[in-house]
C-alpha cells in the first residue's frame, strides 16, 4: 500500500452532525523507535506491547458548517477547554487533512480524559492520537459505510502516525510491529500492524508495572530527540540493530524464550538512551532513582532467577516487565524495595491488552 490509497475517491452519505467516541491504549515498545525521516515515516522498525489501562477516551462532537476555509474545533481535557492543546491538534489536522478531506467541512468539539493520573510523566500522545484518529475514522465510516473493518484500521493507525509516531501501535492489540522490516509480513512504514508470528502463552498478559520516578515534564521534547539522529555518528548502526534485534525476537515470541527476550528488551532500552547521551547535543533523561531501580532489578533477578526485566521510554519512568504467573512475587518485591524511588511512592499496575474499543 502506498499514502495515496488512503486518499478517497467519493463518499456516498452526507452526515449533519452527531458524536462518535473511542476509548484508546498506550503502548510500550520493545524494539525502539528514535529517529525519523520526512512525515512521520521511521528510521526503522519498532514492537510494541498495546497496554491495557492506560488509556485516553475521546468523544468528537461534529456539526456540518458554512464556512469551509480553515479548521474550525475546540478542545476540552477532562472538562476544561484547553487553548494550549490546540496548535498540536491544528498541526495534526493539517497532516490529514488530504487524506479526510471532510474536516474543513465540520465544526468539531473534541473532549478527552486519561484513566491515568494527569502529570504522571507518562507520554498521553499515543494514546490521545490513536483516540482522536479513530474517531476522524468514525465519521468517514458514516461517509462511507461501504468501508472494511481492515481499511479502517489499517487508515486509523495511518493517521495517528501523523499524529505521533508511535500512536499508530495503539489501535492493535496485544503486540504490534511498525515499520518496514524484511522479516516481518505485511510490516510497512507507513501503520501499524498486529505481530503476525506465533506468540508464546508466555507473553500472555505480561505485566508492566510503571514506577513513576518523575512525574514532570521531560527537559527534551522527544521530536527533538528524533531530530538529534540526524547526523548522529552511530544512527546506521543503531537502525541496522533494531532491524536485528526484531528479527532475534521472533524466536523468542514464538518459543517464549524469556531470558533471550530480557536481553533484547534491556539492550534496547539502554540503547534508546546511549543515543540520548551522544546525539549533539547530549542529554540525560534518567535520573539517579532510574539506576537505582535498574541495578535492584538486576540483583533481584540473579538472586530469584524470576525473569524480570525493565525497559524505558524518553524518560526517566520505568516499566517494570514480567509474566502473569509471577505476579505476586514481584509486585511483593516492586512494594518492598522499589516504590521507595518513586516520586511519592507512585506506580500504576498495567498489563498487555487487546486495543481500541470504540464506545456507545
Ligand atoms: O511517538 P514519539 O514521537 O513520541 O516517539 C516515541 C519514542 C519512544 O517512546 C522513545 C520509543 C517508542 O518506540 O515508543
Amino acid at each position: 500500500m502506498t499514502e495515496k490509497d488512503f486518499i478517497p475517491k467519493r463518499y456516498s452519505e452526507s452526515m449533519e452532525h452527531g458524536s462518535v467516541s473511542w476509548e484508546a491504549p498506550s503502548n510500550i515498545a520493545l524494539v525502539k523507535y528514535w529517529g525519523k525521516k520526512e512525515h512521520q515515516i521511521p528510521a526503522n522498525p519498532s514492537v510494541s506491547f498495546t497496554l491495557k489501562n492506560c488509556r485516553t477516551i475521546t468523544r468528537l462532537d461534529f456539526s456540518k458548517k458554512e464556512n469551509q476555509s480553515d479548521f474550525d474545533f475546540e478542545i476540552y481535557f477532562e472538562g476544561n477547554k484547553k487553548e494550549d492543546f490546540k496548535p498540536k491538534i491544528k498541526t495534526f489536522f493539517e497532516r490529514i487533512v488530504q487524506y479526510v478531506p471532510f474536516l474543513k467541512e465540520y465544526k468539531f468539539e473534541i473532549h478527552s480524559e486519561n484513566t491515568f493520573p494527569h502529570s504522571s510523566g507518562i507520554a498521553s500522545s499515543a494514546s490521545g492520537m490513536s483516540a482522536l484518529a479513530l474517531c476522524v475514522m468514525s465519521l468517514e465510516k458514516k461517509l462511507n459505510p461501504e468501508m472494511r473493518e481492515g481499511f479502517f484500521r489499517k487508515k486509523a493507525s495511518f493517521l495517528a502516525r501523523l499524529g505521533s509516531g508511535s500512536a499508530c501501535r495503539s489501535i492493535e492489540g496485544d503486540l504490534v510491529v511498525w515499520g518496514k522490516h524484511q522479516e516481518t509480513r505485511g510490516s510497512s512504514d507507513l501503520f501499524g500492524i498486529k505481530y503476525p508470528d506465533e506468540v508464546h502463552e508466555n507473553f500472555k498478559n505480561y505485566q508492566d508495572t510503571i514506577l513513576l520516578v518523575d512525574k514532570g515534564t521531560k527537559e527534551v521534547s522527544s521530536s527533538v530527540g528524533h531530530n538529534l539522529m540526524h547526523n548522529h555518528p552511530f544512527a546506521e548502526a543503531r537502525f541496522a540493530q533494531a532491524h536485528e534485534n526484531l528479527a532475534k525476537l521472533k524466536p523468542v515470541f514464538a518459543e517464549g524464550d524469556l531470558e533471550k527476550f530480557i536481553e533484547i528488551v534491556e539492550n534496547e532500552a539502554l540503547t534508546l538512551h546511549s543515543m540520548m547521551m551522544s546525539s549533539r547535543p547530549y542529554f540525560i533523561l534518567m535520573k539517579p532513582n532510574t539506576l537505582e531501580i535498574i541495578n535492584k532489578i538486576w540483583s533481584f533477578r540473579k538472586r530469584t532467577e524470576l525473569p524480570v526485566c525493565f525497559t524505558l521510554d524518553a524518560g526517566a519512568n520505568v516499566h517494570v516487565l514480567y509474566p502473569e504467573k509471577d505476579k505476586v512475587k514481584v509486585l511483593e518485591f516492586i512494594k518492598n524495595e522499589l516504590v521507595a524511588y518513586c516520586e511519592n511512592g507512585h506506580y500504576i499496575c498495567d498489563s498487555v491488552g487487546d486495543g481500541a474499543l470504540k464506545l456507545k
